[in-house]
Formats: C-alpha cells, sequence, structure tokens
C-alpha cells in the first residue's frame, strides 16, 4: 500500500491544506444520549454542514464527506484510492461473498453480467411480469384489508417486493414459499451483523452477539440456493431471469463464476433489492400521509395516467409527479444513509489531509440536507425534481443511489417497481396512516423507529 501524497491532488483543491472540522467524544457521547444514533447524525450534518469532519469513534476515526464537491473527488476522479474497505464491508462480506457486494476482479465479472440483467432494454421486457406481480400482490392484500383492520406497512412491502423479485431474479425456479423463507432467512443473517457492523475492527474469530442466527440463517439460504443453482446448471439455459444470466456469463478471462459466485451474488441481490425497497415504500406511505397536498397531486395524476384499470407498461414513464414524489423520499429518507469507503494512499480532499488506511463515511443522508446546495432541506417537495431544477444542480447533491463504479444495479428497477406499487394501491385504495406520527431510527438502513400502520379504504 502506497503512502505517498497523491502528486496533482492537492494542486486540484483551491483551498490551501487545512484541519479537519473534528467532533470530539464528548460532544458525540452527548448526542448519541439525546439523540440516539441519528441525533448525533443530524448533529454532525448541523455542525459540519458539507465541509469534512472527523469524529472520534473510540479507536475507529472516520471522516464525514458530504458536499458534492468533495463526492465527485472520491467517487469519480479518484475512486480507485477508495475500494469500499472494511467498515461495514468486511462484515457485511460474510453474507454476500466477494462477488457484486465485493471489490476487485469477481466484482467486476458480475457486475459486467449484471449490468445487462438490469438494462433499460431488460427492464421494459419486465415491465409486464413487473405488472402482474403487483396486481396479483394487491389481490392478495386485498384479503387482509377492512375497516378495523390496519396493515403493517413494512410487511406488505416487503412481501410485494419479494413477489415482483422472484419471477426477475429466479424465473420459476424457486416456488413463493422458498422465496419468502429465503428472504426470511436473509433478512435475520443481515439483522444479525449488526454488532459485528459497528466494531469492524473485532476479528472474525472472535465470538460476537447474533454469530449464531447468522450461522443458522446462512445455512437456511445455501440449503434453498446450492439445489436451485444445480438444477439450473443441468436444465436448459435460455431463461431471462438472473440466475441464468449468471450461469451463462462468464468473467474477462472468459472463465464461468462458481456456484459459491453466483449463490453470493444472488443473496447480495436480495439484501440490496429487497430491504432497501421495501423501507424505501414504508417511507413513501408516510411522507404522503403527513403531505396531504402531494398525496392529493399524486392520486390526480394517477387517476389521469392509469384511470380505473390496473397501470399498463406505457404508464410508467407517464408518471412523472410520482416519480418526483418517490425522489423526494429517497432524499429525505435516504434509506442508505451511509456508504463508506477507505483510502488506501495518502490523500487531500478540499485541502485536508487524509492518511492511508483511514474510512471515510460518504452520507447521502446528510448530503441531501447541505444548506448551500438545497433550500429548506428539510420541507418536503417533490417540485425540486423537475427536470430544470435537477438540472441546474450539481450532479452529486443527490446520491441515495451512491455513484461511481458502485452505482446501485437496481436504481431504474426500483423506480419501475415502486411507481407500479403506489399506482396499483391507489387505484384502489385511500391509503392512510393508523396511529400516531412515524420517526426514523439508524439502523445498517434508515428505518421507522416502530411499525407503520396503514389503514386501506376502497375507493
Ligand atoms: C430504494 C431502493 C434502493 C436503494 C436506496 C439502494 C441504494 C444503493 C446504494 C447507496 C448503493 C451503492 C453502494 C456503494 O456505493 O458501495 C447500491 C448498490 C447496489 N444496489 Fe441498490 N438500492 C436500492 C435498490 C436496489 C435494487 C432494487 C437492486 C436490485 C434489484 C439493487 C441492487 C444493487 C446492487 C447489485 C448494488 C451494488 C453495485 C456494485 O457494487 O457494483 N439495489 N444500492
Amino acid at each position: 500500500m502506497s503512502t505517498a501524497i497523491r502528486s496533482g491532488t492537492a494542486a486540484t483543491s483551491p483551498r490551501p491544506p487545512h484541519a479537519p472540522h473534528v467532533i470530539p467524544l464528548r460532544r458525540l457521547l452527548s448526542d448519541v444520549r439525546r439523540g440516539g444514533a441519528l441525533g448525533f447524525l443530524d448533529s454532525a450534518g448541523r455542525q459540519s454542514q458539507g465541509s469534512i469532519t472527523r469524529m472520534n469513534v473510540g479507536p475507529f476515526r472516520p471522516f464525514l464527506v458530504t458536499h458534492p464537491r468533495d463526492l465527485e473527488h472520491v467517487l469519480r476522479a479518484h475512486a480507485e484510492n477508495y475500494p469500499r474497505g472494511a467498515a461495514m464491508w468486511s462484515a457485511l462480506g460474510r453474507l454476500t461473498g466477494g462477488g457484486i457486494g465485493g471489490e476487485g476482479n469477481q466484482w467486476q465479472a458480475s457486475r459486467e453480467i449484471l449490468q445487462s440483467a438490469f438494462s433499460a432494454r431488460y427492464l421494459a421486457a419486465m415491465s409486464e411480469q413487473m405488472i402482474t406481480s403487483v396486481s396479483g400482490a394487491v389481490d392478495d392484500l386485498g384479503t387482509r384489508v377492512g375497516p378495523g383492520r390496519p396493515i403493517d406497512a413494512g410487511l406488505e412491502m416487503t412481501r410485494m417486493v419479494q413477489r415482483v423479485i422472484n419471477p426477475v431474479f429466479f424465473g420459476n425456479l424457486v416456488p413463493d414459499e422458498e422465496g419468502d423463507r429465503l428472504g426470511a432467512a436473509i433478512a435475520t443473517a443481515m439483522g444479525s451483523l449488526l454488532w459485528r457492523m459497528a466494531m469492524p475492527f473485532v476479528p472474525h474469530r472472535v465470538p460476537m452477539p447474533g454469530d449464531r442466527a447468522f450461522h443458522r440463517s446462512t445455512r437456511t439460504v445455501n440449503e434453498i440456493l446450492r439445489p436451485v443453482i444445480t438444477a439450473a446448471r443441468k436444465g436448459p439455459r435460455d431463461g431471462d431471469d438472473v440466475v441464468t444470466r449468471l450461469l451463462n456469463g462468464t468473467g474477462a478471462g472468459g472463465e464461468s463464476l462458481t456456484d459459491e459466485q453466483i449463490c453470493d451474488d444472488i443473496v447480495a441481490l436480495f439484501v440490496a433489492g429487497s430491504e432497501s425497497s421495501a423501507i424505501a415504500l414504508t417511507w413513501v406511505w408516510v411522507a404522503l400521509a403527513q403531505n396531504p397536498e402531494v398525496y392529493a397531486r399524486v392520486q390526480e395524476e394517477v387517476d389521469r395516467v392509469v384511470g380505473g384499470g390496473r397501470p399498463r407498461r406505457e404508464h410508467i414513464r407517464q408518471l412523472t409527479y410520482t416519480n418526483q414524489m418517490l425522489n423526494e423520499v429517497l432524499r429525505i429518507y435516504s434509506v442508505g444513509w451511509a456508504v463508506p469507503r477507505m483510502a488506501t494512499a495518502d490523500d487531500v480532499i478540499g485541502g485536508v489531509p487524509i492518511p492511508a488506511g483511514s474510512t471515510l463515511v460518504i452520507s447521502p443522508y446528510l448530503t441531501h440536507r447541505v444548506e448551500d446546495v438545497w433550500e429548506r432541506p428539510l420541507e418536503f417537495d417533490p417540485d425540486r425534481f423537475t427536470r430544470e431544477r435537477v438540472r441546474a444542480r450539481h450532479p452529486l447533491a443527490y446520491l441515495p443511489f451512491g455513484d461511481g463504479g458502485h452505482q446501485c444495479l437496481g436504481q431504474h428497477f426500483f423506480s419501475q417497481e415502486a411507481s407500479l406499487i403506489v399506482a396499483t394501491l391507489l387505484t384502489r385504495y385511500r391509503v392512510g396512516l393508523h396511529g400516531a406520527p412515524v420517526e426514523p431510527r439508524l439502523s445498517l438502513t434508515l428505518q421507522p423507529r416502530e411499525s407503520v400502520e396503514l389503514e386501506l379504504v376502497p375507493r
């Protein structure tokens, strides 16, 4: 690992070298006591307002990097110096492996194969299948709703998202109930990794809480996925689903992916694609309930574009305000609130020296609240996402799906599935919150603090 100051880097920065803003441990602890982890993050954002900030978290002293101009440096101009590194990723890697959830050659091979699986052409081809899955899921939901019978938004959005994912990922290879069991095992494995993610410096040989649940759930994942991959290898390879694409794809040297890599990539896709989408969709209903004028505009658009029937493929791109609303939900409720990176060589960002080995916390949640980039950042306003206003902003002012080489492969998949789910539900139901307003909390993702209950009244 080189530790030389990267030549040319300082020259590209207009600012003279200076120390980062520092949040001392004492301040950090008092913010955490007052407002929990999110209270601390909010306070760090208010104090730093986009300047590079060092956080003293015991032996772990990451830099918070939030301003779009600094993100451009880390994620685009000097991305090769900032791989995923250890924080969060080494724990997550125990579940998602070294392919699409990792770095290096294996990641590159998986990325190339999966990129085609999530291309615009493929998504367009998948839209009929998605519409059928969403309509089926909303039909099923109809059997569980009724006056005085609120539904759990997190659970129901997870069911819908998994219903959409299953055919696209597995073709017809995994029965729905196995898909549910797989989803549950992956969710448990993810939850059990929290301690390891919070303390990335503890070696894996040292037992930690969650380890047993982790091993149990990864056994279940293997039990379900391995036979599917073995069967798919033996059968005809003409499907358009993700498993078949991974089986048929090759790395840069023309070699096929191993069963282990394919298994890891499917798990990584499930982790990346299912939980984050379900949480984002849960926030949609919270945001719509708290902003009735936005709800009314989305409803008007859905009624005008879709009418009373089931959404059709051509409606997806006509739901422009609905899409703006989804963008604004992900600005305020940035589900992927932190995307860590590690500096492999000494560097200087915006005048601040960054030693090799430092962890950088990129936080879309905080970038979306920087006041010299976003006017009235705490207000919910989908009109921020009209085409003209998007064009006038720095391209890295908005990054709920990350940016650079690791930018989310599923972002268009998400916006297609989310607009179909919102439109299908709104053609049939008036959706409202049941109970008190819901606050966010920080976990690996930005989640609702309590379960979100929804009341669905047929229209
Ligand atoms: C609201 C929904 C979603 C959010 C907020 C989200 C967010 C993100 C973020 C922030 C990253 C960047 C990670 C990094 O830079 O290290 C990422 C990567 C990724 N996402 Fe998503 N995602 C969402 C939905 C999806 C869906 C639906 C899929 C798949 C169907 C998906 C698949 C992936 C994959 C495969 C990567 C890794 C790409 C790589 O490292 O090359 N995501 N996502």
